[in-house]
């Protein structure tokens, strides 16, 4: 069986050894999901932290990196991505995040095998560059070629909420929202 390329995410999981009713054979996939961590102060691995133990559940397989040292290879093989990242200085994103980010402006690799969703925290004190970190990684990975899943969840830290607890109930939407548009192009 060949995957094309609207499916290159779905990645065979297990083949599985029973039959359906019509006695076809059947396999188990499960969604490969890369989740990479943006963050200065730990808030973003947190959230990534949490946002990994609820979608890991054997469905899903779930790997977190965090963006040190990674430049645009990270993207080379397509899949599922979810971006976590922070906002800091004028609206920019985390200092370690930055190679990544900059690698993707000069490499301008094709990413049209990419699928990604964004976390993006941020404060809206900082009225004019409310979490511009995530919005950045939007805008340069659909630059790219790659294609949203949802919208970019957005979290502000002077609103009171826990980023965790919004970003876990978001992440549980939009993995649904990925697992339909997966049966779509399967
Ligand atoms: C020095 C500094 C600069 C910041 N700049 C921005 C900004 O420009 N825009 C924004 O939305 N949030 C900004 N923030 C807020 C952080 O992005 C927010 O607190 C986030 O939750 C921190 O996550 P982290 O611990 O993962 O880095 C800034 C915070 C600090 C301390």
């Amino acid at each position: 069986m060949k995957y094309n390329a609207c499916d290159v995410y779905l990645l065979q999981y297990n083949a599985a050894r029973g039959r359906t009713q019509a006695g076809k054979r059947t396999r188990m996939v499960a969604l490969e999901l890369t989740l990479l961590v943006g963050t200065m102060t730990g808030t973003a691995q947190l959230v990534a932290q949490e946002v990994e133990l609820t979608l890991d559940d054997g469905a899903t397989r779930v790997q977190t990196k965090m963006m040190d040292g990674l430049d645009a290879r990270a993207f080379a093989n397509g899949g599922l991505f979810l971006i976590c990242t922070s906002t800091y200085g004028q609206g920019d994103v985390p200092d370690n995040a930055k190679h990544l980010y900059e690698a993707l402006q000069t490499a301008r690799p094709d990413l049209s095998g990419v699928r990604y969703g964004v976390i993006a925290l941020g404060d809206r004190t900082y009225a004019e560059t409310f979490c511009n970190g995530g919005r950045r990684f939007d805008k340069i990975l659909s630059e790219l070629g790659a294609r949203r899943i949802g919208e970019i969840m957005l979290h502000d830290a002077s609103a009171g909420t826990m980023p965790e607890e919004i970003a876990v109930a978001w992440a549980a939407d939009w993995i649904a929202q990925c697992r339909r548009e997966a049966k779509l192009a399967a």
